[in-house]
Protein backbone atom coordinates (compact mmCIF):
# COMPACT_ATOMS: atom_id res chain seq x y z
CA UNK A 1 0.00 0.00 0.00
CA UNK A 2 1.48 3.37 -0.98
CA UNK A 3 1.03 6.19 1.46
CA UNK A 4 -2.38 8.00 2.67
CA UNK A 5 -2.48 11.60 1.42
CA UNK A 6 -3.03 13.66 4.95
CA UNK A 7 -4.51 16.94 5.31
CA UNK A 8 -3.48 18.93 8.09
CA UNK A 9 -6.33 20.99 9.84
CA UNK A 10 -5.33 23.96 11.68
CA UNK A 11 -1.74 23.20 10.00
CA UNK A 12 -0.15 26.86 10.32
CA UNK A 13 -0.48 27.06 14.10
CA UNK A 14 2.20 25.14 16.80
CA UNK A 15 0.41 21.77 16.84
CA UNK A 16 -0.42 22.16 13.31
CA UNK A 17 3.32 23.25 12.83
CA UNK A 18 4.30 19.49 14.67
CA UNK A 19 2.37 17.47 12.68
CA UNK A 20 4.04 19.00 9.43
CA UNK A 21 7.04 18.29 10.95
CA UNK A 22 6.06 14.64 12.71
CA UNK A 23 5.03 13.61 9.14
CA UNK A 24 8.13 14.59 7.25
CA UNK A 25 9.21 11.22 5.70
CA UNK A 26 6.60 9.40 7.44
CA UNK A 27 6.29 6.00 6.14
CA UNK A 28 2.85 5.78 6.19
CA UNK A 29 0.99 9.20 5.79
CA UNK A 30 2.24 12.33 3.21
CA UNK A 31 1.13 15.79 3.86
CA UNK A 32 -0.82 16.70 0.69
CA UNK A 33 -3.35 19.55 1.85
CA UNK A 34 -3.25 21.99 4.50
CA UNK A 35 -5.88 24.54 6.02
CA UNK A 36 -6.20 27.12 8.41
CA UNK A 37 -8.00 30.32 8.89
CA UNK A 38 -9.49 32.96 6.47
CA UNK A 39 -6.47 35.09 7.26
CA UNK A 40 -4.20 32.31 5.53
CA UNK A 41 -5.91 31.32 2.55
CA UNK A 42 -5.10 31.27 -0.92
CA UNK A 43 -1.17 31.92 0.46
CA UNK A 44 2.03 29.49 0.48
CA UNK A 45 2.29 27.63 3.45
CA UNK A 46 5.76 29.13 4.32
CA UNK A 47 4.14 32.91 3.83
CA UNK A 48 1.27 31.46 5.68
CA UNK A 49 3.36 30.19 9.02
CA UNK A 50 5.45 31.94 11.49
CA UNK A 51 7.42 28.29 11.71
CA UNK A 52 9.07 27.50 15.44
CA UNK A 53 9.30 24.11 15.62
CA UNK A 54 12.17 23.30 13.99
CA UNK A 55 14.85 25.12 11.83
CA UNK A 56 12.82 24.38 8.40
CA UNK A 57 9.53 23.98 7.00
CA UNK A 58 9.89 20.58 5.18
CA UNK A 59 10.17 21.39 1.37
CA UNK A 60 7.87 19.30 0.35
CA UNK A 61 4.95 21.73 2.55
CA UNK A 62 6.63 24.85 2.12
CA UNK A 63 4.90 25.85 -1.53
CA UNK A 64 1.31 24.29 -0.73
CA UNK A 65 -1.46 26.28 -0.95
CA UNK A 66 -3.34 27.24 2.28
CA UNK A 67 -7.11 26.01 1.82
CA UNK A 68 -9.70 27.69 3.99
CA UNK A 69 -11.00 25.28 6.23
CA UNK A 70 -13.57 24.55 4.02
CA UNK A 71 -15.45 20.92 3.57
CA UNK A 72 -16.25 21.17 0.44
CA UNK A 73 -12.66 22.79 -0.20
CA UNK A 74 -10.88 19.83 1.38
CA UNK A 75 -13.36 17.40 -0.64
CA UNK A 76 -12.37 18.59 -3.94
CA UNK A 77 -8.56 17.59 -2.48
CA UNK A 78 -6.78 13.54 -2.75
CA UNK A 79 -7.02 13.13 0.86
CA UNK A 80 -7.53 9.58 2.25
CA UNK A 81 -6.77 10.21 6.33
CA UNK A 82 -6.92 14.06 8.32
CA UNK A 83 -5.08 15.24 11.31
CA UNK A 84 -6.87 18.74 13.34
CA UNK A 85 -5.31 21.19 14.95
CA UNK A 86 -7.86 23.68 15.30
CA UNK A 87 -9.65 25.10 17.64
CA UNK A 88 -12.54 23.16 19.22
CA UNK A 89 -14.83 25.77 18.63
CA UNK A 90 -14.25 25.65 14.79
CA UNK A 91 -13.97 21.85 15.02
CA UNK A 92 -16.85 20.39 16.04
CA UNK A 93 -18.65 20.86 12.76
CA UNK A 94 -15.84 20.69 10.11
CA UNK A 95 -14.41 17.12 12.08
CA UNK A 96 -17.73 15.47 11.67
CA UNK A 97 -18.58 16.63 8.13
CA UNK A 98 -15.37 15.40 7.10
CA UNK A 99 -15.76 12.01 9.11
CA UNK A 100 -19.50 11.51 7.39
CA UNK A 101 -17.87 12.04 3.99
CA UNK A 102 -15.64 9.04 4.71
CA UNK A 103 -12.90 10.05 6.27
CA UNK A 104 -11.18 8.93 9.14
CA UNK A 105 -9.95 12.08 11.32
CA UNK A 106 -7.51 12.25 14.26
CA UNK A 107 -8.14 15.19 16.33
CA UNK A 108 -6.38 17.35 19.17
CA UNK A 109 -9.40 19.76 19.61
CA UNK A 110 -11.37 18.98 22.66
CA UNK A 111 -15.04 19.40 20.40
CA UNK A 112 -15.73 15.34 20.35
CA UNK A 113 -13.68 13.84 22.90
CA UNK A 114 -16.65 13.43 25.52
CA UNK A 115 -18.78 12.31 22.11
CA UNK A 116 -19.71 8.74 24.11
CA UNK A 117 -18.98 7.17 20.60
CA UNK A 118 -15.35 9.01 20.66
CA UNK A 119 -12.31 7.07 22.02
CA UNK A 120 -10.02 9.25 23.96
CA UNK A 121 -7.35 7.16 22.75
CA UNK A 122 -3.54 6.87 24.47
CA UNK A 123 -2.49 3.04 22.45
CA UNK A 124 0.04 2.62 25.66
CA UNK A 125 -2.52 3.11 27.88
CA UNK A 126 -6.18 1.75 26.66
CA UNK A 127 -5.98 0.29 22.77
CA UNK A 128 -8.87 -1.24 23.87
CA UNK A 129 -11.15 1.72 23.26
CA UNK A 130 -10.12 1.85 19.87
CA UNK A 131 -13.26 -0.35 19.50
CA UNK A 132 -15.74 2.31 19.80
CA UNK A 133 -15.46 3.43 16.62
CA UNK A 134 -17.29 0.26 15.19
CA UNK A 135 -20.35 1.62 16.86
CA UNK A 136 -19.96 5.46 15.33
CA UNK A 137 -22.74 6.81 12.90
CA UNK A 138 -20.38 8.55 10.62
CA UNK A 139 -20.65 5.73 7.48
CA UNK A 140 -17.24 4.83 6.15
CA UNK A 141 -15.35 7.93 8.29
CA UNK A 142 -14.95 8.15 12.09
CA UNK A 143 -13.18 10.38 14.71
CA UNK A 144 -10.72 9.29 17.35
CA UNK A 145 -9.40 12.04 19.77
CA UNK A 146 -6.35 12.21 22.24
CA UNK A 147 -6.64 13.92 24.97
CA UNK A 148 -5.95 17.38 26.57
CA UNK A 149 -1.77 17.86 26.98
CA UNK A 150 -1.42 17.70 30.53
CA UNK A 151 -3.87 14.38 30.88
CA UNK A 152 -1.51 12.67 28.35
CA UNK A 153 1.00 12.81 30.96
CA UNK A 154 -0.83 11.91 34.03
CA UNK A 155 -2.77 8.99 32.73
CA UNK A 156 1.29 7.24 31.88
CA UNK A 157 1.69 8.00 35.90
CA UNK A 158 -1.65 6.41 36.91
CA UNK A 159 -1.85 3.34 34.93
CA UNK A 160 0.47 1.28 36.26
CA UNK A 161 -0.74 1.81 39.63
CA UNK A 162 -4.50 1.12 38.53
CA UNK A 163 -4.07 -2.65 39.78
CA UNK A 164 -2.95 -1.82 43.79
CA UNK A 165 -6.11 -0.05 43.43
CA UNK A 166 -6.37 4.03 43.10
CA UNK A 167 -8.27 5.64 45.47
CA UNK A 168 -7.95 9.57 44.96
CA UNK A 169 -5.17 11.44 42.73
CA UNK A 170 -4.82 15.05 43.44
CA UNK A 171 -2.46 16.81 40.50
CA UNK A 172 -1.11 20.28 40.22
CA UNK A 173 0.36 21.17 37.37
CA UNK A 174 3.12 23.88 35.91
CA UNK A 175 2.46 24.33 32.17
CA UNK A 176 4.16 25.42 29.55
CA UNK A 177 2.85 28.63 27.56
CA UNK A 178 2.92 26.62 24.15
CA UNK A 179 -0.02 25.41 25.55
CA UNK A 180 -1.78 27.98 24.76
CA UNK A 181 -1.42 27.89 21.53
CA UNK A 182 0.98 30.41 19.18
CA UNK A 183 -0.91 33.77 19.93
CA UNK A 184 -2.12 32.24 23.17
CA UNK A 185 -0.73 34.19 25.98
CA UNK A 186 1.09 37.98 26.14
CA UNK A 187 4.32 37.94 27.01
CA UNK A 188 3.62 41.26 30.05
CA UNK A 189 1.25 38.55 30.96
CA UNK A 190 3.52 35.64 31.50
CA UNK A 191 7.09 37.10 31.85
CA UNK A 192 8.04 36.70 35.47
CA UNK A 193 4.71 35.66 36.40
CA UNK A 194 3.09 32.44 36.93
CA UNK A 195 -1.18 32.22 36.66
CA UNK A 196 -3.03 29.93 39.19
CA UNK A 197 -6.03 29.46 36.30
CA UNK A 198 -6.13 27.75 32.65
CA UNK A 199 -9.52 28.19 31.30
CA UNK A 200 -11.59 24.19 31.52
CA UNK A 201 -8.19 22.74 32.72
CA UNK A 202 -9.28 21.32 35.51
CA UNK A 203 -12.13 20.06 34.39
CA UNK A 204 -10.64 18.31 31.25
CA UNK A 205 -8.22 16.75 33.57
CA UNK A 206 -10.54 15.09 35.87
CA UNK A 207 -13.24 13.92 32.93
CA UNK A 208 -10.58 12.88 30.46
CA UNK A 209 -8.54 10.91 33.26
CA UNK A 210 -11.41 8.93 34.53
CA UNK A 211 -12.75 8.38 30.74
CA UNK A 212 -9.41 7.48 29.51
CA UNK A 213 -8.66 4.32 32.80
CA UNK A 214 -12.19 3.52 32.33
CA UNK A 215 -13.29 -0.34 31.22
CA UNK A 216 -14.90 -0.31 27.86
CA UNK A 217 -17.86 -2.49 28.61
CA UNK A 218 -20.94 -3.64 26.30
CA UNK A 219 -19.32 -0.65 23.87
CA UNK A 220 -19.50 2.13 26.57
CA UNK A 221 -16.81 3.11 28.69
CA UNK A 222 -17.92 3.48 32.16
CA UNK A 223 -15.41 6.00 33.93
CA UNK A 224 -13.01 4.72 36.34
CA UNK A 225 -14.30 5.44 39.96
CA UNK A 226 -11.23 7.17 41.66
CA UNK A 227 -11.35 11.22 42.93
CA UNK A 228 -9.75 13.04 40.56
CA UNK A 229 -9.13 16.73 41.91
CA UNK A 230 -6.72 18.92 39.69
CA UNK A 231 -5.35 22.57 40.10
CA UNK A 232 -3.76 23.84 36.73
CA UNK A 233 -1.43 27.00 36.64
CA UNK A 234 0.40 28.48 33.87
CA UNK A 235 3.99 29.20 34.44
CA UNK A 236 6.65 30.91 32.07
CA UNK A 237 8.25 27.85 30.09
CA UNK A 238 8.41 27.64 26.77
CA UNK A 239 7.42 23.62 26.53
CA UNK A 240 6.61 20.82 28.91
CA UNK A 241 4.54 20.46 31.40
CA UNK A 242 5.41 19.71 34.48
CA UNK A 243 3.16 17.98 37.27
CA UNK A 244 3.08 17.41 40.52
CA UNK A 245 0.53 14.18 41.19
CA UNK A 246 -0.18 12.72 44.92
CA UNK A 247 -2.08 9.31 44.37
CA UNK A 248 -3.49 7.39 47.25
CA UNK A 249 -3.21 3.62 46.95
CA UNK A 250 -5.14 1.02 48.44
CA UNK A 251 -1.80 -1.51 48.87
CA UNK A 252 1.48 -0.94 50.07
CA UNK A 253 3.59 -1.28 47.13
CA UNK A 254 7.47 -0.23 47.97
CA UNK A 255 8.67 2.58 46.32
CA UNK A 256 11.59 0.82 44.49
CA UNK A 257 9.38 -1.58 43.06
CA UNK A 258 6.63 1.22 41.32
CA UNK A 259 10.14 2.81 39.88
CA UNK A 260 10.73 -1.05 38.22
CA UNK A 261 7.10 -1.21 36.93
CA UNK A 262 7.17 2.53 35.39
CA UNK A 263 10.93 1.97 33.44
CA UNK A 264 9.60 -1.72 32.22
CA UNK A 265 5.93 0.22 31.62
CA UNK A 266 4.99 -0.38 27.26
CA UNK A 267 2.50 -1.47 25.42
CA UNK A 268 0.93 -2.10 22.15
CA UNK A 269 2.78 0.41 20.36
CA UNK A 270 5.85 -0.87 21.37
CA UNK A 271 5.14 -4.26 20.43
CA UNK A 272 3.95 -3.11 17.08
CA UNK A 273 6.93 -1.40 16.61
CA UNK A 274 4.90 1.80 15.44
CA UNK A 275 6.78 4.47 13.80
CA UNK A 276 6.28 7.20 16.60
CA UNK A 277 6.33 4.99 19.09
CA UNK A 278 9.32 5.32 21.81
CA UNK A 279 11.19 2.38 22.96
CA UNK A 280 10.16 4.11 26.70
CA UNK A 281 7.05 5.02 27.34
CA UNK A 282 7.90 6.38 30.84
CA UNK A 283 11.37 7.39 32.32
CA UNK A 284 12.41 7.51 35.76
CA UNK A 285 14.74 9.76 36.92
CA UNK A 286 17.00 9.12 39.74
CA UNK A 287 18.42 12.96 40.35
CA UNK A 288 16.39 14.74 43.11
CA UNK A 289 16.32 17.64 40.87
CA UNK A 290 14.45 16.29 37.96
CA UNK A 291 12.71 16.19 35.98
CA UNK A 292 13.13 19.37 34.61
CA UNK A 293 11.52 20.91 31.04
CA UNK A 294 14.54 22.62 30.30
CA UNK A 295 16.85 19.28 30.67
CA UNK A 296 14.61 16.89 30.27
CA UNK A 297 12.56 17.64 26.60
CA UNK A 298 15.49 17.91 24.66
CA UNK A 299 14.59 15.86 21.26
CA UNK A 300 17.06 12.88 20.67
CA UNK A 301 17.10 9.46 19.03
CA UNK A 302 15.52 7.28 21.23
CA UNK A 303 13.38 10.45 22.27
CA UNK A 304 11.07 12.56 19.94
CA UNK A 305 9.00 14.16 22.90
CA UNK A 306 7.09 10.87 23.04
CA UNK A 307 8.46 10.00 26.16
CA UNK A 308 6.92 10.83 29.82
CA UNK A 309 9.40 11.70 32.79
CA UNK A 310 8.99 11.25 36.53
CA UNK A 311 10.60 12.13 38.48
CA UNK A 312 10.86 12.44 43.11
CA UNK A 313 8.91 9.59 43.49
CA UNK A 314 8.12 8.89 47.26
CA UNK A 315 5.78 7.45 49.79
CA UNK A 316 4.05 9.31 53.10
CA UNK A 317 1.81 6.94 54.29
CA UNK A 318 -0.91 5.47 52.11
CA UNK A 319 -0.18 8.19 49.34
CA UNK A 320 2.48 8.33 46.97
CA UNK A 321 3.85 11.75 45.47
CA UNK A 322 5.49 12.12 42.22
CA UNK A 323 6.80 14.80 40.02
CA UNK A 324 5.81 13.70 36.16
CA UNK A 325 6.91 15.71 32.43
CA UNK A 326 5.25 15.88 29.19
CA UNK A 327 5.87 17.28 26.19
CA UNK A 328 2.91 19.24 25.67
CA UNK A 329 3.10 19.65 22.17
CA UNK A 330 4.13 16.36 21.29
CA UNK A 331 2.94 13.30 23.41
CA UNK A 332 0.31 15.76 24.58
CA UNK A 333 -0.76 16.60 21.09
CA UNK A 334 0.50 15.99 17.36
CA UNK A 335 2.89 12.92 18.30
CA UNK A 336 -0.17 11.51 20.20
CA UNK A 337 -2.56 11.95 17.28
CA UNK A 338 -0.05 10.48 14.55
CA UNK A 339 0.77 6.95 16.97
CA UNK A 340 -3.32 7.06 17.07
CA UNK A 341 -3.19 6.85 13.12
CA UNK A 342 -0.70 4.42 12.77
CA UNK A 343 -2.10 2.30 15.36
CA UNK A 344 -5.26 2.28 14.23
CA UNK A 345 -3.92 1.84 10.84
CA UNK A 346 -2.39 -1.54 12.20
CA UNK A 347 -5.26 -2.50 13.76
CA UNK A 348 -6.82 -2.49 10.67
CA UNK A 349 -9.78 0.36 11.49
CA UNK A 350 -9.26 1.76 8.03
CA UNK A 351 -10.16 -1.08 5.87
N1 LIG B 1 -0.70 23.60 22.19
C1 LIG B 1 -0.86 22.47 22.88
O1 LIG B 1 0.01 22.09 23.71
C2 LIG B 1 -2.07 21.60 22.68
C3 LIG B 1 -2.08 20.35 23.29
C4 LIG B 1 -3.19 19.52 23.11
C5 LIG B 1 -4.24 19.95 22.35
N2 LIG B 1 -4.23 21.18 21.78
C6 LIG B 1 -5.38 21.57 20.96
O2 LIG B 1 -4.96 21.59 19.59
C7 LIG B 1 -5.68 22.60 18.86
C8 LIG B 1 -4.67 23.54 18.23
O3 LIG B 1 -3.89 24.17 19.24
P1 LIG B 1 -2.64 25.11 18.90
O4 LIG B 1 -1.95 25.29 20.19
O5 LIG B 1 -1.90 24.61 17.71
O6 LIG B 1 -3.40 26.49 18.46
P2 LIG B 1 -2.84 27.70 17.57
O7 LIG B 1 -1.37 27.77 17.63
O8 LIG B 1 -3.63 28.89 18.01
O9 LIG B 1 -3.28 27.30 16.06
C9 LIG B 1 -4.63 27.32 15.65
C10 LIG B 1 -4.74 26.91 14.18
O10 LIG B 1 -6.11 26.92 13.82
C11 LIG B 1 -6.33 27.89 12.76
N3 LIG B 1 -7.59 28.59 13.03
C12 LIG B 1 -7.87 29.47 14.01
N4 LIG B 1 -9.16 29.90 13.91
C13 LIG B 1 -9.67 29.28 12.83
C14 LIG B 1 -10.95 29.32 12.19
N5 LIG B 1 -11.94 30.07 12.66
N6 LIG B 1 -11.14 28.54 11.10
C15 LIG B 1 -10.15 27.76 10.61
N7 LIG B 1 -8.92 27.69 11.16
C16 LIG B 1 -8.69 28.44 12.26
C17 LIG B 1 -5.14 28.83 12.81
O11 LIG B 1 -4.96 29.40 11.51
P3 LIG B 1 -4.32 30.85 11.25
O12 LIG B 1 -2.83 30.72 11.41
O13 LIG B 1 -4.72 31.17 9.84
O14 LIG B 1 -4.92 31.78 12.27
C18 LIG B 1 -4.03 27.85 13.20
O15 LIG B 1 -3.65 27.11 12.07
C19 LIG B 1 -6.60 23.26 19.91
O16 LIG B 1 -7.87 22.64 19.86
C20 LIG B 1 -5.92 22.97 21.23
O17 LIG B 1 -6.82 23.00 22.31
C21 LIG B 1 -3.15 22.01 21.90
Amino acid sequence: MGKLQACVLGSTGIVGQHFIRILENHPNFEVTTVTASQRSQGKEYRDATDWIVSSMIPESVKHLEVLTTDSDAILKQDVDIVFSALPSSTAFDIEARLAMAGLPIFSNAGAHRMDDDVPILIPEINPDHLELVRGQNYGDGFIITNSNCSTSGLVFGLKPLQKYGIKAVTVTTYQAVSGAGRKGISSIDILGNVIPFIPNEEEKMVSETKEILGDLCDGKVIPADFDVNASCVRVPVQDGHLESIVIDVEEQVEVEQIIDMLNNFSGEPQSLRLPTAPIHPIVVLNESNRPQPMRDLSLKEGDLGMTVKIGRLRRNGSRLNMFLLVHNTIRGAAGASVLNAEFALAKGVFE
